[in-house]
């Protein structure tokens, strides 16, 4: 039987994070899955995930599994916020008005995010579903520019997104990376897959 294009993207993010040594943490649902029964199984594969952030360190990213996406949740360093500001004039969607993967409403910020620190983001290429690769270092280096600042390479085709997901311009990427729905249950716990709109 040949894999349906679900499988085959998570596999791909998949082998992608085994080498970049995500973080395996906060992965509440998931473990429990196994002795549910059916419905049950398919409402949790559905359901929000509860993170624990507490250990992710400054230009640290970690993943966590979100109905079978990979989500990212980076944690950027001053020097990395403040890159963000300088580079509007190289995206493709600079403040977030595409809609094919509509950025929620406190995620249209310069930063994409709730906190300036915190990116939370689904880390599949929107051209064709690869998992881009952290390029985190700033600088110049194979297959970037000069003034890099720090990001996202997709290997694929060559897309390149900034540490808020954003895509450059002249890009195969036709969007900015996807932000989840995502609240903050305090300074150290996330949830992905809800925010306070949802719960109104
Ligand atoms: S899948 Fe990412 S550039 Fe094509």
């Amino acid at each position: 039987m040949s894999d349906t294009p679900a499988d085959t993207s998570k596999r791909t993010w998949l082998i992608a994070s085994g080498c970049v040594g995500a973080v395996g943490a906060g992965f509440v649902a998931v473990p429990f899955v196994s002795s549910f029964q059916p419905s049950e199984r398919a409402k949790a594969a559905g359901a929000a995930v509860e993170v624990d952030i507490s250990a992710l360190k400054p230009g640290e990213k970690m993943t966590v599994e979100w109905r079978g996406k990979p989500v990212w949740i980076v944690r950027r360093t001053p020097e990395q916020v403040e890159a963000l500001a300088k580079i509007d004039s190289q995206l493709a969607d600079p403040n977030s008005n595409r809609t094919a993967y509509p950025t929620p409403e406190y995620a249209k910020n310069e930063w994409r995010s709730i906190k300036k620190e915190f990116w939370v983001g689904v880390g599949i290429c929107t051209h064709l579903g690869c998992s881009p690769s952290d390029k985190f270092q700033a600088g110049p280096q194979a297959s970037l520019p000069d003034d890099w600042n720090g990001g996202f390479l997709c290997p694929c085709h060559g897309s390149t997104f900034d540490l808020a997901g954003r895509v450059f311009k002249n890009k195969p990427a036709p969007d900015n990376l996807e932000v989840p729905q995502h609240m903050y249950l305090s300074d150290t716990r996330l949830v992905i897959g809800e925010d306070k709109n949802s719960k109104a």
